[in-house]
């Protein structure tokens, strides 16, 4: 495991407004894929990745998620005098030992560059991860944070999770154009945030996963409004580019765009179809719907 990247980020300020009224009063990081919210996914795979100090960027109306990652005494109480040991195992065990949390508000909704920005402090001079809650990836054996956190190990500059996208569909991505490495590893030579597809460099997008050394943050705070008069994210890639190497990676596994509604119902059929105690009842019912027997 790395000695390296013990943080990470998660901007989880944003309204959510694509599955209102669902998250009108609900975080949209706290809608469940099966059983668990996609904040608990991209934890998860943020701590099987070795981070340690979990950083999450909010704004009012997100405190479900600071109880989601909290103790809840009343209930672990309840489960035991149930007897429930299982579930009382699964609430307990939310976050393993060793691993904190700490949460900042973001004042005002300036965009994704700027949630990193409110995390400056926290995050000091470490190199650190940022996730995405909302792309949820399945990396198969080895989770997309963590084969990152191998390349970092080896380039030690900046990374960016991609993956091809559909050539019309750059206007939803950062778009990278790149100098080849490796087999799955490229150099960034520009970046651009949502391009018209006439204008994109390439249909390689940025998907929710960036490992970013500190020199970002002196890159953000110059950085000015951009796409959606935000500040952005991949603005301050682009200047870090000036003055340091920054490396892409197409990770390995299946990613599913959970801001969509689409992506969301994807994600949940998926992962029925993997989950121990639903998959064989799940199929049947999905094959019983989509191919009914004729009568
Ligand atoms: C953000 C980033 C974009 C990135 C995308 C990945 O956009 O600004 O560069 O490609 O996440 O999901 P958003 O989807 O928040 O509009």
């Amino acid at each position: 495991m790395n000695a390296q990247i013990r943080k990470a980020v998660f901007p989880v300020a944003g309204m959510g407004t694509r599955f209102l009224p669902a998250t009108k009063a609900n975080p949209k990081e706290m809608l469940p894929i099966v059983d668990k919210p996609l904040i608990q996914y991209a934890v998860e795979e943020a701590v099987a990745a070795g981070v340690t100090e979990l950083i999450f960027v909010t704004s009012s109306s997100k405190r479900a998620i600071e109880d989601h990652f909290d103790r809840n005494f009343e209930l672990e109480y309840e489960l035991e005098q149930r007897g429930k040991q299982q579930l009382l195992e699964i609430v307990h065990d939310i976050l393993p030992k060793g691993v904190s949390s700490v949460y900042i508000r973001q004042p005002e909704a300036l965009g994704l560059g700027h949630a990193v920005l409110c995390a400056k402090t926290v995050v000091g001079d470490d190199p650190f991860a940022v996730i995405l809650a909302d792309d949820l990836i399945d990396g198969g054996g080895q989770g997309c944070l963590a084969q990152m956190v191998a390349q970092f190990d080896e380039q030690g500059c900046s990374l960016l999770g991609v993956q091809t996208v559909d050539p019309k569909e750059t206007e939803k991505y950062g778009i990278v154009s790149v100098q080849p490495q490796g087999e799955r590893l490229d150099r960034v030579q520009a970046i651009v945030e949502k391009p018209k597809s006439s204008e994109a460099p390439s249909n390689l997008g940025v998907v929710g996963r960036y490992i970013l050394t500190a020199g970002i943050f002196q890159q953000l705070e110059q950085t000015p409004r951009g796409a959606g008069g935000e500040i952005q994210l991949t603005d301050a890639i682009a200047l870090l580019l000036e003055h340091e190497p920054v490396m892409s990676y197409r990770f390995a596994g299946t990613r599913y765009d959970c801001g969509s509604k689409l992506g969301y119902l994807q994600a949940t059929v998926e992962y029925a179809l993997k989950h121990a105690e639903l998959k064989a009842d799940f199929l049947r019912y999905l094959k019983g719907y989509c191919l009914p027997e004729k009568a």
